[in-house]
C-alpha cells in the first residue's frame, strides 16, 4: 500500500527511447527499453496522482489507470508534451529522446545505388524537451520539474552541472551506464542541496522513493 501523497495532483512523464527515421521503414533509435519512466508512472498513479505518459516505442503495457501517449520521434514527443503540459503540476522527463534527427530523411524507401555508394545522412538537433517546459513562464505551464541523466563517468559532477544547465530543481543521476533495458538500477538525486544516493533497488522500489522524494519538494515550490 503506498500512502497516498500525490491526491489531486496532475503529472506528465515521458518515457522510453525516440525513433528518428531514416525513410518510412528504418530509422535510427537507442535501448531504452521504458522501464524506469513506466515505474515512475505507476508509482505516481499509485500515490494519487492524474498520470498522463508520452512514450516513445516500448514493449511495454500502459500501467493502470494511465493515460498514454505513443509517439515516434522527438519532434512528436515534443509537440505531445507542450499541448498537453498547461495545468499539469509536476514534469518527470524519463525518456532518452535522441540528440539529433535525420535532417534529409526519404519519403520513399531508399533504395541500394548500382554503383555501390551508400547514402549520405545530414543531421540537425532536436529540440530540448525538459530545458524547454523548464524556461516557460507561463503561468498555465510552470510544472516542477524533473530530469534523469545517464554519464558514464564523474556522475557526481556532471550531475550537479547538469542541473543547473536544464534550470531544473531536481535531477536523477543513474549510476552506471548499464541501467537500460535492466530491472535494477542505482540512482542519485541532485538538488539545491547537494546530492543524495538511493541504493541498488528495483526501479518500482526508487519509483516510489523518487515519488516520495518529489512529494516532499513540492510542498515548498510555487506550482503555478
Ligand atoms: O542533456 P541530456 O540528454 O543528457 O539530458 C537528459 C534529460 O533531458 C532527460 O531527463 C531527458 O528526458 C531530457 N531530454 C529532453 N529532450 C531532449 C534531450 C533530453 O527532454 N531533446
Amino acid at each position: 500500500f503506498q500512502p497516498k501523497v500525490l491526491a489531486g495532483k496532475r503529472i506528465l512523464i515521458t518515457a522510453g527511447p525516440t525513433f528518428e527515421p531514416i525513410d518510412p521503414v528504418r530509422g535510427i533509435t537507442n535501448l531504452s527499453s521504458g522501464k524506469m519512466g513506466y515505474a515512475v508512472a505507476r508509482a505516481a498513479r499509485e500515490a494519487g496522482a492524474e498520470v498522463m505518459l508520452v512514450s516513445g516505442p516500448v514493449a511495454l503495457p500502459a500501467p493502470f489507470g494511465v493515460q498514454r501517449i505513443n509517439v515516434q520521434s522527438a519532434q512528436q514527443m515534443y509537440d505531445a508534451v507542450m499541448s498537453n503540459v498547461d495545468h499539469q503540476h509536476i514534469f518527470i522527463a524519463v525518456a532518452a529522446v535522441a540528440d539529433w534527427r535525420i535532417a534529409n530523411a526519404s519519403e520513399q524507401k531508399l533504395k541500394k545505388n548500382p554503383d555501390g555508394t551508400a547514402p549520405v545522412f545530414k543531421f540537425e538537433q532536436n529540440p530540448d524537451i525538459l530545458a524547454t517546459v523548464a524556461a516557460r513562464t507561463n503561468l498555465a505551464g510552470h510544472p516542477y520539474c524533473v530530469g534523469f541523466a545517464a554519464e558514464s563517468e564523474n556522475l557526481v559532477q556532471f550531475g550537479a552541472d547538469k542541473r543547473e544547465k536544464k534550470g531544473i530543481p531536481l535531477l536523477v543521476g543513474n549510476i552506471g551506464h548499464h541501467t537500460f533495458g535492466q530491472d535494477d538500477n542505482t540512482i542519485i538525486l541532485f538538488d539545491e542541496n547537494g546530492h543524495t544516493i538511493l541504493p541498488r533497488a528495483d526501479k518500482l522500489t526508487l519509483a516510489r522513493q523518487l515519488i516520495s522524494e518529489i512529494s516532499k519538494r513540492i510542498s515548498q515550490h510555487s506550482l503555478f
